[in-house]
Order: C-alpha cells, then sequence, then structure tokens
C-alpha cells in the first residue's frame, strides 16, 4: 500500500477505527490509530463541527508527523433523538456513560416517537489545511437492546435504510453501507479524488 496514503485516526474508540478502516481500504487508504497522551479533552458546545474543529486543531499540535503520514483525522459523532429536539446530541457520550442504553430506552418508554439519528463530523488536516465533512444516518429507536456487534448506541438504533435490524445486529460491512461515519468518510473520499487531480496538490502520484 502507498505510505503517502497513510492517515493518522486520532482516537482511542476501536469501533471507530474498524469502521474507518473498513470504508477506506477499498480506496488504497491505511487508518492508523493514535491516542496520545494525555488525551485530548472535547470541549463543550452544541456544534459538532466546532468539537471536531477544536480537536483537529488538538490533534496536530500533539502529533508528530513523519513524511509517511498523509493526514491527520478526528471525529466526533452524536446520537440525537427527534422527541427531545435533538438531545443527546453533543452530549451523547456523557448520557451513554451515565443512563447507559437501558436508561435511554427507559427515558422513551410509552412515547410514541422514537424517530433518532447519528450524526458524525470528521476533521481532516492535509499539508498544513483542515477539511471537514459530515454523515448522517435516519433511524428509530428499537423497543429494546438488540445485538452485540458495534458500539455505544448501536443496540438501539434501527437505520431506514436497513432491514429492520439494529446496527448492532449487523455486521461491520453492513454498518459500513450507510452509517453517518461511512458517508463522511465516503465524502473525504470523494473529495481526495478531486484534491489529488488538482493541480495545486503534489499527491497526485503519491510522491
Ligand atoms: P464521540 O464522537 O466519541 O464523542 O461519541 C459520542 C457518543 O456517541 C459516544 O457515547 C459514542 O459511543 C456514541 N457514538 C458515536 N458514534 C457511534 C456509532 O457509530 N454507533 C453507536 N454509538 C456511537
Amino acid at each position: 500500500m502507498d505510505e503517502a496514503t497513510t492517515i493518522l485516526f486520532v482516537t482511542s474508540n476501536q469501533g471507530k477505527i474498524t469502521e474507518a478502516k473498513e470504508v477506506l481500504r477499498p480506496y488504497g487508504i491505511n487508518v492508523e490509530s493514535y491516542v496520545p497522551n494525555p488525551e485530548i479533552d472535547e470541549i463543550q458546545s452544541a456544534d459538532l463541527v466546532e468539537v471536531a474543529a477544536d480537536k483537529l486543531m488538538k490533534a496536530v499540535s500533539n502529533s508528530t508527523l513523519s513524511s509517511s503520514i498523509f493526514g491527520v483525522m478526528v471525529e466526533d459523532a452524536g446520537f440525537f433523538l427527534d422527541e427531545y429536539e435533538g438531545f443527546p446530541g453533543v452530549y451523547s457520550a456523557y448520557v451513554h456513560k451515565t443512563l447507559g442504553i437501558s436508561g435511554v430506552l427507559r427515558s422513551l418508554k410509552g412515547i410514541e416517537n422514537r424517530n433518532a439519528s447519528f450524526r458524525c463530523v470528521i476533521g481532516i488536516h492535509i499539508e498544513g489545511e483542515n477539511f471537514f465533512f459530515e454523515g448522517a444516518c435516519k433511524g428509530i429507536v428499537s423497543d429494546k437492546i438488540r445485538g452485540v456487534n458495534g458500539f455505544g448506541y448501536d443496540p438501539l438504533f434501527i437505520p431506514n435504510e436497513g432491514d429492520g435490524r439494529t446496527f448492532a445486529e449487523m455486521k461491520l460491512e453492513e454498518k459500513a453501507i450507510f452509517s453517518h461515519r461511512a458517508k463522511a468518510l465516503e465524502a473525504f473520499r470523494s473529495f481526495l479524488d478531486e484534491w489529488k487531480q488538482s493541480p495545486t496538490s503534489n499527491h497526485g502520484n503519491g510522491s
């Protein structure tokens, strides 16, 4: 594989790494995990892009970039419930840690509106510039916890584009067909195709 297309993904979430590898591998992009020590503090903001932008700035200044690293990538994602005007959204990690998915499920007991979505923003630093890509996946909240795959809220989420299974009941490659993360990564990948061909880029031939 071309060394120039190795991307450092700054996250300690193994699930996110595995998904990014799965989506980008077919395009010859290698994803490596990088966990700064101490880990990067996330700012609290109502905007996923703002969180990703801050994370990216900190990640770039924390990483020692070798010539074999093509880019540095961060991601911020959240689980948005329509009934609660998007909550937990940017607070998803905290709610997951405190209430857990069983608590979220309990909070929806008897509530008719079970529409939800995952949203994700990927920030990538390439050749001194920062680029952001977004992806969203709409679905509904299952009436019980189902499946053992994936991570986070996956056992609760039934994507509209799927066949009725939760993300946690799908294989990784199935989730990667329509997940919020896959969509953001696909947007990055098509940007990359154009960017590599642009006259100002010196990565067109993998040099
Ligand atoms: P963060 O992007 O790591 O801050 O994620 C916020 C919260 O959303 C964490 O609790 C994650 O576990 C959860 N989350 C992010 N992406 C996914 C996903 O693809 N599936 C399930 N939960 C997710």
